[in-house]
């Protein structure tokens, strides 16, 4: 097999180089193009566009496959908890027992944020979301860290990681917190790293923490599942923020914009409303099926269809189980499941969604698990920016060590051509 591909235009032919990555797949070398043939490429959305070539996650959408550093999907939520694959996605294999502990104790040493840090959050309205909250947050730790990170120093770096790796679940209970009124505080660092989490978020004043395992078990899970997808749009964002060299509090505080939006992280708050809505409306799934297949309703169906899978989300067929078993031991009997399953069933037997493959995505059952873990709707997609976080990171550091050029896409310009200025009184 050839290992070029032609392109012929206005009757010259080039040759570009093809890469091949380690599961097969082809990419046309284009770097020459502009320089040799005086052209570019335009792929709005970067469907058919790869940014980089990266070693940390891989998915195959058509067979519904992900992996993270070569390990199923399905192997590391039943099998690891959330540090060992934080640790795993960032330094790209798993740790043993003894540079786990030293991860974690590294991170617990760091897990303090500063009590200035509490008067920004004291400035923003209880309303605000918690998104825009914990985005501006982790602007703000850069001014409390400004240390700047010599990337070729790996201790730079490695403690760069470990700070935000510390400080970004305290902002996300603290957003948490002054949603319900609760007092800011810290959990308990002898437990482990979600557990902590979790005892920063609930623990009330006065009150001891009770630990329930099918909890934490839950919450461990749906991070890892959450905890990267390749060059997704908040994961872009953030290497492309990265590769101006501003700094990775910056980066992160950017992909946390980004991952806000209903198209992107946002569709699992989006998708409670949406049920939250069918339900209020007397739980007629058919009414609301129709309505996203009507081309003239700006309504589509929330949790549904992805850009890269053309298959079952993986992620979502363990979040579907895991919803199923949360519920149960928890004995909550949550109508807004049975129309989830309502909407996934007629989905999937329906023309409109299969002859497009529309499957249920990775956002569709995560907010049945969250609100039966008493976190609150708007708080859904900062839990996904948590789960993203070690994702982020590892995806910025693989940017700097590659030392990649900074992003600077071009375009093709369809304004007006050159005119002459127009007096003020002449117009
Ligand atoms: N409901 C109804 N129709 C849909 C839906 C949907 N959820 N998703 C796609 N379509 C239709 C779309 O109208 C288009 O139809 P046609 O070919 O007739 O014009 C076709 O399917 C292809 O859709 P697209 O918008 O061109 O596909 P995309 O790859 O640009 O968008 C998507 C992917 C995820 C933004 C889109 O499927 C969507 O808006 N889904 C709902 C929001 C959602 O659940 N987002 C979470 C994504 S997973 C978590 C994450 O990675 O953040």
């Amino acid at each position: 097999m050839s290992d070029k591909a032609i392109l012929e235009f206005q009757g010259k032919k080039y040759e570009f180089p093809v890469i091949k990555g380690t599961e097969n797949e082809f990419a046309i070398d284009i770097k020459t193009l502009r320089g040799v043939a005086n052209l570019i490429t335009i792929d709005p959305g970067f469907k058919n566009t790869g940014s980089c070539e990266s070693a940390i996650t891989f998915l195959d959408g058509e067979k519904g496959i992900l992996r993270y550093r070569g390990f199923t999907i399905e192997a590391l939520a039943e099998k690891a908890d959330f540090l060992e694959v934080a640790y795993l996605l960032i330094f790209g294999e798993l740790p043993n027992e003894e540079k786990l502990l030293q991860f974690h104790n590294d991170i617990r040493a760091e897990s303090h944020v500063d009590e200035e840090m509490k008067k920004i959050l004291d400035g923003f309205p209880k309303s605000a979301h918690p998104m825009g909250v914990l985005s501006s947050l982790t602007s703000a730790l850069i001014a409390f860290n400004p240390t700047t990170v010599d990337v070729s120093s790996e201790k730079d770096m490695y403690h760069a990681i470990v700070r935000l790796l510390a400080k970004f679940p305290v902002l996300v209970a603290w957003a948490l917190r002054k949603k319900k009124g609760l007092p800011l505080d810290y959990g308990d660092d002898s437990v482990g790293y979600v557990e902590n989490f979790h005892q920063m978020m609930f623990k009330r004043p006065g009150q001891e923490y009770k630990k329930n395992k099918v909890v934490i078990d839950a919450l461990d899970q749906l991070l890892i599942l959450h905890a990267d997808h390749e060059q997704n749009c908040s994961t872009s964002t953030v290497r492309i923020v990265g590769s101006s060299h501003a700094g990775l509090f910056a980066s992160i505080s950017a992909g946390i914009s980004a991952l806000w939006g209903p198209l992107h992280g946002g569709a699992n708050q989006a998708v409670l409303e949406m049920l939250e809505a069918i339900e209020k409306d007397g739980g007629d799934t058919k009414k609301y099926m129709a309505k996203a297949k009507d081309k003239n309703d700006p309504f589509r169906l929330m949790g549904f269809g992805h850009r890269v899978y053309k298959n079952f989300d993986p992620r979502a067929k363990i979040i579907k189980k895991a919803a199923d078993e949360v519920l149960a031991d928890l004995g909550i009997n949550d109508p807004i499941l049975a129309i989830a399953k309502g909407l996934e069933k007629e989905a999937l037997e329906d023309d409109y969604f299969v002859k497009r493959k529309l499957y249920p995505n990775v956002d569709f059952y995560s907010g049945i698990i969250y609100r039966a873990l008493d976190i609150p709707t708007e708080m859904f997609t900062v839990m996904f920016a948590l789960g993203r976080l070690p994702g982020w990171i590892a995806q910025w550091r693989e940017m700097r060590l590659n030392g990649e050029p900074i992003g600077r896409p071009r375009q093709v310009y369809i304004g007006k051509t050159k005119r002459p200025f127009v007096a003020l009184d002449k117009r």
